[in-house]
């Protein structure tokens, strides 16, 4: 079942029209919230990126925090999978096509969910293969916008090259990978670039930096030299639906001893414990 405009309906149903400007110029955006045992995690902060990334395009919100929250319950609800990715967009809407922004225009609302199927035990014992490409997407990529024609790009020539992701670097420094942000380690501490208009501020990425805080693990935020990632001991790629993938080839090189390293491992085990704690608390209003 998903939601448009109002309305739930079988995907099948579903209906928008070729004017949509979402349609015709990606001008929209989106979030992916995961749902563990049909709640939602760090749904709060999802909902804050999105408004970040609405205003940033001068959209104004369609729904409150609550009625989002009722939505996504809805779906969520109404869908076969105990875990799952909930899917959600706005676009503009529909008008004659002209590039700069109309107003007045009423938003395209959309929901749907996924199943969410989190890296395999497999996956995790031996690693994952990525290559490394320049990031030539534009400069707004911390907008979570529809628009993301440079992402499938860049995806698609990992998936030819047989690997799972592509980490970016532009101007010699790591930005984020394709569909994850990124984590090196070396010599023991964790490096993170910073937070900026080159990377998508990751729900999972703040995770992570709180779980490194929490548990004194050595880490430093600051630019990350493509020297840095080449030479790590340890690269790990972050998302909601990848969670913390250790990346063990890259560009078919080995990365340290080309398996997991225990950094990552480590934090790995404490993001499931927090993931397992925060879904055992009790459900707030
Ligand atoms: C380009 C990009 N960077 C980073 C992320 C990770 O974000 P999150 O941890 O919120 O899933 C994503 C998620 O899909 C993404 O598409």
């Amino acid at each position: 079942m998903i939601y448009l405009n109002g309305e739930f309906m079988p995907i099948e149903h579903a209906k928008i029209s070729v004017l949509d400007r979402g349609f015709i110029f990606g001008d929209g955006v989106y979030e992916v919230v995961p749902t563990y045992s049909r709640r939602p995690f760090r749904l709060a902060e999802h909902l804050a990126r999105l408004q970040t990334s609405l205003d940033a395009i001068r959209l104004a919100n369609p729904n409150t925090n609550a009625k989002w929250s009722e939505l996504v319950g809805r779906i969520i609800a109404g869908n076969p999978w105990e875990d799952q990715n909930v899917y959600l967009q706005i676009t503009r809407g529909v008008a004659r096509r002209d590039h700069a922004f109309p107003t007045g225009l009423k938003p395209t609302v959309f929901l749907m969910a996924t199943e969410l199927v989190t890296p395999s035990a497999e996956l995790l014992k031996t690693g994952a293969r990525a290559i490394v490409l320049p990031d030539f997407r534009w400069l707004r990529c911390d907008i979570k916008s529809t628009s993301l024609l440079g992402n499938c790009m860049l995806r698609t020539q990992a998936a030819e090259a047989g690997c799972t992701e592509a980490i970016l670097v532009r101007e010699g420094e790591l930005t984020e990978a394709s569909a994850s942000n990124v984590f090196v380690v070396k010599n023991g501490t964790v490096l993170a670039p910073p937070k900026s208009h080159l990377i998508l501020p990751g729900i999972t990425y703040d995770v992570v930096l709180e779980i490194l805080r929490g548990n004194a693990i050595p880490h430093e935020v600051r630019p990350v030299r493509e020297s840095e990632l080449r030479s790590a001991d340890e690269v790990w790629v972050t998302s909601s639906s990848r969670e913390v993938l250790p990346i063990t080839t890259l560009d078919g090189k080995p990365v340290g001893p080309g398996k997991p390293g225990p950094v990552g491992l480590r934090v790995h085990a404490l993001y499931q414990q927090y993931k397992a704690q925060v879904m055992r608390a009790p459900v707030h209003a």
